[in-house]
């Protein structure tokens, strides 16, 4: 038995993560939970987003699987992700986007893994008032970063049979930051001659992304590109309830869905699970539990071909709940 931390979240997230929890039990995941409210109703009543209890758990379980939190909107609040992201050094976003036939969009055979630098580019935050009409933001990319994340792109491409990085960039542009990030991967692409390694420019992706997505393998990108091409990889298969991820460092890992808490849908039962329950997942196949992962991953499957118990978002009807079930019932 492994203990995990789990983050509850707002919005969807409780509703969420009820869903996930009970499939991961079913499924005989040889996993312990440590569950903690986080967001904004645990700061309305206790002051703080994430309660201390909760970094220390994650701290001392150092697998977090963590449903979607509100960013309340005004001054004073840094995004929670963001914060998680940067305390443990998540620095590796690693977003997959897979076509799954049984869910109908106008692109067929996707299958795009998005690597997102987690730690720097204009993600740090560091904005100025030059004067009232003027703001300046830093965008900062070092070689140490730009180097662990294209490592890990070319490496997981060898360990998983791919046969392509692409590396995202606006180097034309912004000539050293992007420069540096666009040359650190040209050396290390001349590491794994067994790669095809190409480079393209992030409106050109945007682009290709809808005309021809099946170019595409893997791609690594600074922070920024990778938040705002993942979301459009997410568009290709059928949307964010689809899109999971999972935010690794060197001591800890988080996973979770790509999505927000989705404050229009929540409460009504109606929120797709699918995102975070392939996250988790991928928490499974981190821990060496393949075999539970797949079992997941079929019934998964099973459910969305068969097509009468799927949530509203993929064009079903179904309840978060009932969906929940039907996954449950057609695992081995
Ligand atoms: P969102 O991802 O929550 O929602 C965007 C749209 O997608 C909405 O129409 C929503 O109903 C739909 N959607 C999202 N997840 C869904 C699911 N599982 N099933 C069905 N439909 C789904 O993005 P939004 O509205 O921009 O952000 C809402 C809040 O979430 C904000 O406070 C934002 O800061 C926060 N957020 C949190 C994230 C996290 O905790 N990882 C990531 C992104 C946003």
């Amino acid at each position: 038995m492994k203990t995990i931390t789990v983050f509850m979240g707002d919005g969807i997230g409780p509703e969420i993560t009820d869903a996930v929890l009970k499939i991961l039990d079913a499924a005989k995941a040889p996993l312990e939970y440590e569950v903690f409210r986080v967001g904004a109703a645990e700061y309305e009543e206790n002051g703080a987003l994430i309660p201390d209890a909760a970094f220390a758990s994650f701290e001392k379980n150092k697998i977090l699987l963590k449903s979607p939190i509100t960013t309340p909107v005004g001054k004073g609040f840094r995004s929670l992700n963001v914060t998680l992201r940067e305390k443990y050094d998540l620095y590796a976003n690693i977003r997959p986007a897979k076509s799954n036939t049984a869910v109908a969009t106008p692109f067929k055979d996707v299958d795009i893994i998005t690597f997102r630098e987690n730690t720097e580019d204009l993600y740090v935050g560091v904005e100025q008032q030059i004067d009232p009409d003027t703001v300046h933001a830093t965008k900062i990319i070092t070689r140490k970063a730009s180097t662990r994340i294209i490592k890990d792109a070319f490496e997981y491409a060898r360990a998983h049979g791919r046969k392509k990085v692409t590396c995202v960039h606006k180097a034309n542009i912004l000539k050293l930051s992007d420069g540096l990030f666009l040359s650190v991967f040209k050396e290390i692409a001349a590491d794994y001659p067994d790669i095809e390694a190409d480079d393209k420019i992030v409106d050109n992706v945007c682009m290709q992304l809808v005309m021809r997505p099946q170019q595409f393998d893997i791609m690594v990108m600074p922070n920024l590109y990778g938040d705002i091409v993942s979301d459009l990889t997410s568009g290709l298969i059928g949307g964010l309830g689809l899109l999971p991820s999972s935010n690794l460092g060197k001591d800890y890992a988080m996973f979770e869905a790509v999505h927000g808490s989705a404050p229009d849908i929540a409460g009504k039962n109606i929120a797709n699970p699918t995102a975070f329950l392939w996250s988790a997942c991928m928490l499974l196949e981190h821990l060496g539990e393949l075999e539970i992962a797949a079992n997941i991953r079929r019934a998964v499957d099973e459910v969305l071909a068969e097509g009468t118990c799927i949530t509203p978002d993929i064009g079903g009807t179904a309840t978060t709940t009932q969906y929940r079930d039907a996954i449950i019932a057609h695992l081995a």
